[in-house]
């Protein structure tokens, strides 16, 4: 099957010519936002007060939007709920919701206003793209007429959708995306009847999205990094802290590493919540983040990334979990194990009660082996390995393979597995492993102050996560966080109201 020569000519100058316009890398913003919100979230309000709560928010975006497309940024993340906040009905989000068409449909809302109806939240949000030249990525509310020849539509006529919308830097809708794993307090909201894999192209790299909970599920997150192969990832959040395992800062940038992709994470911050901490992470460590639980006003991040970073000479390298840990026969002696619970799972610890050595602990079928040595052991800090295999069954349904070490709360080992902020002990060098079942482990590592650590550790092709130097701070935790997604029941599907 041969082209002709000067058609294949034409092909091949295409091509390169496209390679030339496509940048190698781009500038990423994300927006931690402070949300004003609603004074009252039970009684319903008109629609013309919905907007005027939900205009007080992107005038503050659009102070940001326009600060990151002066630094050059070509695309701007903001978070989950960023535009009317949250703790909503049903019934009382309703005014805030406007009916969203699918990106097909070819609309600029910004010069095409009435082509729809009415959405003055679409329109504002694709002017501040087109008006800045900026890709602008948001979250709101998106509302879907029904009725009773569809046996799941609510007897209220509608769907409603925790919603992401993105538009190009000339204000056109290119990607609505509707949340899939809604948390549990979301009663607003319907699950959509199935995952939507979103995606679109731009000069600066190939985009999926998704929203907060999904994250830890595998539709449509893994499949987005691993069978899409998406180059950056875009995710608006509105994540409450939840210590030891689960910050924001500490679990989004372990994601991007463990999937290999760029991850661009806006959370809201409100300290009374525990919500803070985004960040702009690339598959081999953070690029910038940013945790503050003292500070409540928004804050921007805006830096470089690779745009297509599987082409970079950086990229990490694919990763035998199991390898290195399975290979180790010595199963754990005379260690002293007990029990103790991080967010609710029950794990199996040990106590590192030498300022060095060697280590091991299993539940069911997974033992995590660890290799250490403390720089100078601080009395007041307790530090333990710990294991867990299991379904976690608390505010959502997941598999999960899990080797930690971590910091006591107190030097009662009863507080071991509990949430602290702070350490003194640095560690000249740590080295985790684990025998996991699973192929999607995200390796964390936090110090003391919820920081995180870029740089200064790495992970093996055999599935060692190792500190590179020793530490430049105290460490808080270090851990192999797996998911099992094949262990995990059905996806859950809410009974329409
Ligand atoms: C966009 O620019 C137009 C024309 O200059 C202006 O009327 C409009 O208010 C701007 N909108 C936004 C949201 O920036
Ligand atoms: C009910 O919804 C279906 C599907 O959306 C639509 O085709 C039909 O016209 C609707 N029927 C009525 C009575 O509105
Ligand atoms: C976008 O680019 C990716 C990778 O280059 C390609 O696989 C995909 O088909 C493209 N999608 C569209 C909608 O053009
Ligand atoms: C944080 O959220 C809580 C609960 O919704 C709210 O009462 C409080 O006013 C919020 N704080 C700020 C600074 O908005």
């Amino acid at each position: 099957m041969g082209l002709p020569k000067a058609c294949a000519c034409a092909v091949l100058w295409v091509l390169s010519a496209l390679e030339a316009c496509a940048l190698g890398s781009y500038i990423a913003a994300v927006y931690e936002h402070s949300v004003v919100l609603s004074e009252d979230t039970e009684v319903p309000v008109s629609p013309e007060e919905a907007l005027v709560l939900m205009d007080k928010n992107m005038a503050i975006l659009e102070a940001a939007i326009k600060e990151a497309a002066r630094q050059g940024a070509h695309i701007i993340v903001t978070p989950e709920d960023g535009i009317y906040g949250w703790v909503f009905t049903r019934e009382t989000i309703y005014p805030y919701l406007e009916d969203i068409p699918d990106a097909e449909v070819n609309w600029i809302p910004c010069a095409d206003p009435g082509r729809f109806a009415p959405s003055p939240v679409l329109e504002r949000l694709s002017c501040l793209a087109r008006n800045n030249s900026i890709y602008v990525v948001a979250n709101m509310g998106d509302k879907k007429p029904c009725n009773s020849s569809d046996p799941r539509c609510a007897s209220d006529g509608h769907y409603q959708y925790n919603t992401n919308v993105v538009f190009d830097s000339e204000g056109k809708l290119v990607a609505r995306y509707h949340k899939y794993n809604l948390f549990v307090t979301e009663k607003q909201f319907n699950y959509p009847k199935d995952p939507e894999f979103v995606t679109f192209n731009t000069s600066f790299g190939y985009f999926g999205i998704f929203t907060c909970a999904d994250i830890l599920y595998h539709d449509p997150a893994v499949v987005l990094a691993s069978r899409f192969q998406v180059d950056t990832i875009l995710f608006p959040t509105a994540w409450v802290n939840t210590l030891p395992l689960l910050s924001a800062v500490q679990f989004h940038s372990a994601w991007a590493m463990g999937m290999g992709v760029n991850f661009l994470s806006a959370n809201m911050c409100n300290s009374t919540l525990e919500m803070t901490g985004s960040g702009i992470y690339a598959p081999e460590g953070p690029r910038a983040y940013y945790y503050n639980r003292e500070m409540e006003n928004g804050h921007l991040l805006v830096t470089e990334l690779s745009s297509h970073p599987r082409l970079s000479p950086d990229y990490p390298a694919a990763v035998n979990w199991k390898s290195y840990a399975s290979r180790i026969e010595q199963l754990p002696s005379n260690n002293h194990y007990f029990s103790g619970v991080i967010y609710h799972d029950t794990f199996s610890f040990t106590e590192l009660t030498e300022p060095e050595g060697y280590c091991s602990i299993c539940q069911q079928d997974l033992c995590c082996h660890l290799s250490y040595k403390m720089e100078e052991k601080q009395k007041d800090d307790i530090y333990v390995l710990g294991a867990f295999d299991g379904l976690h069954v608390v505010e959502g349904e997941y598999y999960l393979q899990i080797c930690t070490v971590l910091k006591c709360k107190s030097t009662d080992l009863d507080t071991c597995g509990q949430p602290v902020e702070t350490a003194q002990t640095k560690f000249e060098r740590f080295s985790l492993s684990g025998t996991f079942g699973t192929n999607y482990v995200f390796p964390e590592v936090l110090y003391s102050g919820v920081q995180l650590a870029p740089g200064e550790f790495e992970v093996l092709t055999d599935g060692r996560l190792i500190s590179r130097t020793s530490t430049s701070k105290p460490v808080l935790s270090v851990t192999l966080f797996g998911r099992w997604y094949e262990k995990d029941p059905p996806h859950t599907q809410q009974v329409s109201p």
